[in-house]
């Protein structure tokens, strides 16, 4: 049975992928070096120091802790930005309506992001009252692979882990579901979610009854 649905954000909900990787790139520009598309699929789902740390080994560089904090805040500011001007536009295909769905069907709704910025992302999109719990990178201590803001969100809507579903776009998100003993659908590829449960393209293709079939 199913008790609850635990969405990432970046990549799931909205389309915000795009905005880290244009900050993260601006910052290997700056630095002098290539970063590219394929590259970033490392960072996503990634908190923002593992992925600092991951854009200066593919570009090569040894940095100090210090001057490392500073990169990842001049990165950040960049993505802030971007992210002040977002509206309900950029809310991906068939998010919104799934939600709604959940909510209709008596599934809880939580978020598990890795982002320290969720808040002002559902904000800006008029999400959150869409959420009966928020679980992002303030709450944690643990980044995904962790399972840490999974299990958070299911202790925050009072579900056990087997009857918990965990959307994703990461490859990291898929295995924090995997070790929190949660149902996983990779939103995405097949090829880079091969670990997910389910793969599906977007949520536009998702229902509850889809999902109460493939989970059964
Ligand atoms: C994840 C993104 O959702 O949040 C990662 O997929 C990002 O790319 C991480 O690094 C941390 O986000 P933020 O907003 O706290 O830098
Ligand atoms: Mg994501």
């Amino acid at each position: 049975e199913i008790k609850a649905c635990l969405f990432d954000l970046d990549g799931v909900i909205v389309d915000t992928a795009k905005y880290h990787y244009i900050a993260w790139k601006e910052l290997a520009d700056g630095l002098g070096f290539l970063f590219t598309e394929q590259d970033n699929e490392r960072l996503k789902g990634v908190s923002r120091t593992a992925s600092l740390n991951i854009l200066l080994e593919i570009g090569g560089l040894t940095i100090a802790e210090e001057e490392k904090a500073k990169l990842a805040e001049q990165k950040n500011n960049r993505y802030v930005e971007y992210i002040a001007k977002m509206d309900s536009s950029e809310i991906l295909p068939g998010a919104l309506d799934f939600l709604k769905e959940c909510r209709t069907n008596g599934i809880k709704v939580a978020l598990g992001s890795a982002s320290k910025n969720a808040m002002t992302i559902l904000n800006n999109t008029g999400l959150t009252p869409y959420f009966d719990a928020i679980i992002d990178g303030t709450h944690t201590s643990a980044a995904k692979p962790d399972p840490e803001v999974f299990l958070l969100g299911a202790k925050a809507l009072d579900a056990a882990p087997e009857h918990c579903v965990v959307f994703e776009d990461a490859e990291a998100g898929i295995e924090a579901a995997t070790r929190a003993g949660m149902f996983s659908i990779g939103i995405g590829s097949p090829e880079t979610l091969s670990a997910a449960n389910i793969v599906v393209p977007s949520l536009a293709h998702m229902s509850v009854s889809m999902l109460k079939e493939s989970f059964a």
